[in-house]
């Protein structure tokens, strides 16, 4: 063989392998009901150092948007399309309803397996378990150690309450690995479990493969619940929740610090993508706060769905760390930007509503998204009558963003302005006052007015009625409601004590 021959073999042999290696690992954190307040950079007095180092050397996402509770969002992230396309607009998944994310729609973790990713998830899943297809270990994670339900004690990992619809009381263990019961784990405080547990993941993943790790923490949501080492720091803080959880945040930020020096090493930190979202605004009644955004989660405020959200990776050129992105992105964006734009997979078999995002991060561009349908949500008790009946009934729950512009219609949730919280002594009393009687519609040029102060619908009637006209498009493609009755057979009692798939 000449020596052009050995040459070209030997290269086209170490092109294979350099284009093998470049897929990089993806880490997608996702702290629940984290609010805008309550990281470091966002002048909280909370302790978050890593957060605040990664994301001052990283690319920090300000115009970013999740959805305003739970289910929602990691729905979208998961499905990479809008509540309205996947028949989850109304509420979340309660633990005895027989509901879940379509089983017909590859999730972010299908496409990066098919993309020859090792796919691992931990912690809280939220998107259905009536059925054993739809655990997480079915939709598309090799592996998975979590619980299923919304929420739960940090330490004994139950689940126990009155559990709408029905409220019927139930009370059963949460806490899995892949399809099987833990119940040796009480008194592990969950962010520590789940960092050792994700911790696990790295240490045990093949580094020839890119591993995709989808950890979701239990922190911040309530109940208000931390081991009293993270309380030191807090000592001055005269609100009870607000200490509370501010040594949450602290604890969630120590596990994310332990993930990173586990990354680093096992070789991993240099090519892994770090992402860290909030899944929606923080709960101003458990200790989180928002301001100065309007509302809080659960509403369609800014305060419910403008997110927290940063990248991290040593793969973002030098001259792009340590900026604040302004580019309008949304939860449903991760799915194509992980999958086309990360590993350069193929986005065959979904029909999805949120945009490659990556270059426009990467590289300052503009975000190819214009719009953001925030929600459409008809099972909601209307609200007053409708204004422009020709065009979308304002009565119906619903809010729509076209670039800077911003419409709510029917009842979005208490408009309220709760007040900066930590070091002050809240107090409800400060309330400002909230959404006028009756009213079921809101125009805002949010670039300008973030906190939401100013509505122009009545100035501006034209733009309502463009931002209604695409309200209507919007809702002819929306697929049927699913919101079942709750199912008595969920009962953890007739399951061993465990919450857990109840139907064949
Ligand atoms: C619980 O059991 C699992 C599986 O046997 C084991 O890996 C884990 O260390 C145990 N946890 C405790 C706290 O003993
Ligand atoms: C982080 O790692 C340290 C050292 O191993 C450990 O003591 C601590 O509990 C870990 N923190 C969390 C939140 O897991
Ligand atoms: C997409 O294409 C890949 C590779 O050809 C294939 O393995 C996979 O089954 C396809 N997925 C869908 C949903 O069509
Ligand atoms: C939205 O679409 C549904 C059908 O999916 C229809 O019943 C409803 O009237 C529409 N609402 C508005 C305000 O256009
Ligand atoms: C803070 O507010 C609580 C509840 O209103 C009150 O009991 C407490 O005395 C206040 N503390 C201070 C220092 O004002």
């Amino acid at each position: 063989m000449d020596i052009f021959k050995v040459l070209i073999i030997f290269g086209v042999f170490s092109i294979f392998k350099f284009s093998e290696a470049k897929k990089p690992n993806i880490i997608f954190i996702l702290a629940d009901d984290y609010g805008w307040q309550d990281i470091g950079y966002h002048s909280s007095d909370i302790r978050t150092p890593t957060l605040d180092k990664l994301a001052g050397s990283g690319i920090r996402l300000e115009n970013y948007y999740v959805q305003p509770i739970c289910t929602p969002t990691r729905s979208q992230l998961m499905s990479g399309r809008y509540q309205i396309h996947t028949g989850l607009q109304h509420g979340i998944i309660w633990p005895t309803q027989p509901n879940g994310l379509p089983l017909s729609d590859p999730t972010v973790a299908d496409k990066l397996k098919e993309a020859g990713y090792s796919t691992h998830m931990v912690g809280k899943w939220h998107l259905g378990f009536y059925k054993e297809e739809y655990l997480p270990i079915n939709r598309g994670f090799d592996s998975y150690y979590g619980y299923l339900t919304g929420s739960e004690d940090y330490y004994t990992h139950k689940r126990c309450g009155g559990t709408p619809p029905s409220n019927d009381f139930y009370c059963g263990l949460d806490l899995r690995n892949n399809k099987e019961p833990v119940r040796n784990e009480t008194g592990h405080y969950s962010a520590e479990l789940f960092g050792e547990k994700a911790i696990q993941v790295i240490k045990d993943h093949n580094k020839n493969n890119p591993l995709f790790l989808y950890m979701a923490f239990q922190s911040v949501h309530a109940p208000l619940q931390v081991p009293e080492r993270y309380l030191k720091y807090y000592k001055h803080v005269q609100d009870k929740d607000r200490r509370t959880y501010a040594g949450m945040v602290t604890a969630m930020d120590e596990a994310i610090f332990n993930l990173t020096e586990q990354l680093k090493a096992k070789g991993m930190w240099d090519d892994t993508i770090l992402v860290f979202s909030t899944d929606n605004g923080g709960q101003f009644h458990a200790g989180g706060s928002n301001w100065p955004l309007r509302g809080m989660k659960a509403t369609l405020w800014e305060g419910g769905m403008r997110g927290i959200g940063f990248v991290h990776s040593k793969l973002i050129p030098e001259n792009r760390r340590g900026t604040v992105s302004k580019e309008l992105y949304h939860v449903t964006d991760w799915f194509p930007t992980f999958v086309k734009g990360v590993a350069k997979g193929s986005l065959n078999g979904t029909k999805l509503d949120g945009h490659n995002i990556w270059d426009s991060i990467v590289h300052g561009r503009v975000s190819p998204r214009h719009e953001i349908l925030h929600n459409i949500d008809i099972l909601t008790p209307k609200s007053g009558k409708p204004i422009f009946p020709n065009y979308f009934d304002t009565s119906i729950r619903a809010a729509y963003r076209y670039r800077d512009w911003k419409i709510i219609t029917g009842n979005p949730g208490a408009g309220i302005w709760y007040p900066k919280r930590f070091a002050t002594n809240t107090s409800s009393t400060l309330f400002e006052k909230h959404n006028e009687q009756g009213k079921n519609c809101w125009l805002f040029n949010i670039r300008d007015d973030p906190e939401e102060r100013v509505d122009l619908s009545l100035k501006r009637p034209e733009m309502v009625k463009f931002l209604l006209t695409r309200l209507s498009l919007l809702n002819e493609t929306a697929v049927p409601v699913r919101y079942p009755a709750a199912d008595p057979k969920a009962n953890p009692e007739l399951h061993g004590g465990v919450w857990g798939p109840w139907r064949k």
